[in-house]
């Protein structure tokens, strides 16, 4: 089966350019590097990959600080490397979207620089949110950066600018119409470059409003925006509807704009995929209305407990919401901004999650190096670079854990990623997770991604909407069991730590981990294991 336009039930792979292959031996990933490893990319049956930024950057935020949104950064190559890494790409069938960075750039770009030399009222300082400090001397509001600390910093001339993340990220004036006119150019610079389509970072925050309001609390307000701080999920939500500077209307009129930029590239069918992570949920639906994006990201998947009436909240909410504007829903366990969902819930429940998932309508995003089960990395805090961790003097250690670099070859660290020393140490107790030994070990991680990947191609993409089966609210039979059935294929998770019998009709094609037994004309699903049948 397959599903038109070629986004909509894609499987996205999320490459980090800086951890995935070193190509020039200097410890850091890049874009030939890449290039070199698309034969794997491609044997993992899946469709697209998204590139985290490799733009020119000082990288403080990891390339999120861009400094020329439309070149390449030194340390992953050039614009001849990107253009050659997506000619191969497409020789290969795969798209390739590319990582847009609206809410802010880095303070070194051109711009913020003519900033800094410009007066207070300017128009070079108009791109972005100076403001006078109170009389007091105070910035102007009580806002936390989401990566700790005042969301304000001071220049010269006793004006503060306004930082959402770090200090070295100054906010864009999205109410300029310059900022408007520099990004079309953007978006036009790399779909003429040849990308299929964008993910936009932050896209819910590029208009403020009551930006000289105090927050009551804004310190968790700020917690309560970061994927990688625990927090109780009520007081999070009472947090996230409170929120004065993400979500605001004025964002929608920017993305009709932008959509209507795509559309007029006839034949292409460029995509975006928004970042905006909004309370309550109805709100992201307002992202993918038909003339706005095409997809927004379901962001609960990163953080939701390993239990069966969460995930079918989870899932049953945000199939039924995006239907309402006619869309597909998104699904993503890990990114380089969470703790990696094996550390998170536990290597077995992850490979059962994922099976789930992957059944699911709608496209599956997964980020490089998930799909061989790989943990967080180990780091010392004198390994760490993620500016969380320095903004808040170590109290949150930050998301390096999960951008350490992909173990390839071999059995010694750095297991063939470089030959020099990696910029984030891997460890060696990483040995029999490369892809090499994963290959070769048919019980793998990786071969149960690529096997899911192509019965998902095979049985499962277009095949229309879910029916539940088991569920708390569909012939529950113990609350260990999640079971939907779609097309052709009945998927069965047991989330409980013992088997459990189901009634699945038809054969077994694939299970996460451990024997499907039969038993008195039953199917036995092994623990924290997810199978599927074909009837
Ligand atoms: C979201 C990105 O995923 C994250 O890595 C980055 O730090 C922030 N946006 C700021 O750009």
């Amino acid at each position: 089966m397959n599903s038109s336009p070629w986004w909509k039930e894609a499987t996205i792979y999320q490459i980090y350019p800086r951890s995935f292959f070193d190509s020039n031996s200097d410890g850091e990933g890049d874009l030939p590097g890449i290039t070199s490893k698309l034969d794997y990319v491609k044997s993992l049956g899946v469709d697209a990959i998204w590139l985290s930024p490799f733009y020119t950057s000082p990288n403080k935020d990891g390339g999120y600080d861009v400094a020329n949104p439309r070149d390449v950064d030194p340390r992953f190559g050039n614009l001849e490397d990107a253009r050659e890494l997506i000619t191969q790409a497409h020789k290969r069938d795969l798209r390739v979207i590319a990582d847009i960075v609206p809410n802010h750039f880095s303070d070194q770009h051109e711009w913020f620089q003519a900033a800094l030399k410009s007066k207070r009222g300017s128009k070079e300082r108009e791109r972005f949110h100076f403001y006078d400090a109170n009389e007091d001397g105070t910035p102007p509001n009580n806002w936390i950066s989401l990566f700790g600390g005042p969301s304000w910093t001071q220049v010269e001339d006793g004006q503060f600018y306004l930082h959402l993340f770090d200090s070295s990220q100054p906010d864009l004036n999205w109410e300029n119409p310059e900022v408007n006119a520099d990004f079309e150019k953007t978006l036009r610079f790399w779909i003429d470059l040849g990308v299929d389509g964008f993910r936009i970072d932050v896209a819910h925050g590029l208009i403020k409003e009551d930006v000289l309001t105090n927050h009551p609390d804004p310190q968790g307000l700020s917690n309560a925006l970061r994927l990688d701080v625990a927090m109780d999920s009520d007081e999070r939500n009472a947090l996230l509807l409170t929120v004065p500077y993400f979500d605001r209307q004025g964002v929608h009129e920017i993305y009709r704009k932008w959509r209507k930029l795509f559309d007029s590239y006839s034949g292409r069918e460029i995509m975006a995929v928004a970042e905006a992570w909004v309370h309550p949920p109805v709100n992201a639906t307002r992202y993918v209305r038909a003339d706005e994006l095409h997809q927004v990201f379901n962001f609960d998947l990163l953080t939701a407990e390993f239990d069966s009436d969460v995930l079918f909240d989870v899932v049953e909410r945000s199939i039924s919401l995006n239907a309402t504007v006619n869309a597909l829903p998104t699904w993503a366990l890990s990114n380089h901004d969470s703790p990696r969902v094996a550390s998170r819930i536990g290597d077995e429940q992850a490979r059962a999650l994922a099976l789930f998932v992957f059944g699911l309508p709608g496209s599956a995003y997964v980020f490089a190096g998930q799909e061989l089960g790989l943990p967080d990395g180990q780091l010392q805090d004198s390994d760490r670079q993620d500016p969380t961790f320095f903004r808040t003097n170590g109290a949150i250690k930050g998301r390096d854990g999960a951008r350490v670099p992909l173990p390839w070859s071999g059995d010694t660290t750095p297991f063939g990623f470089s030959t020099a020393k990696p910029w984030l140490p891997i460890s060696q107790s990483w040995k029999d997770l490369t892809i090499e030994n994963e290959l070769a070990d048919p019980k793998s991680s990786l071969h149960l991604y690529k096997n899911a990947l192509e019965l998902r191609k095979e049985f499962l993409v277009g095949a229309g909407g879910i029916t539940w089966l088991e569920s708390s609210q569909h012939g529950h039979k113990s609350d260990s069991l999640l079971s939907y059935s779609r097309g052709s294929i009945t998927v069965v998770m047991n989330l409980s730590d013992s088997a459990k019998e189901c009634d699945a009709a038809g054969k077994l094609i694939i299970v996460s981990g451990g024997t499907v037994d039969a038993r008195d004309g039953k199917k036995v699903i092994p623990a924290r294991s997810t199978a599927w049948f074909l009837t």
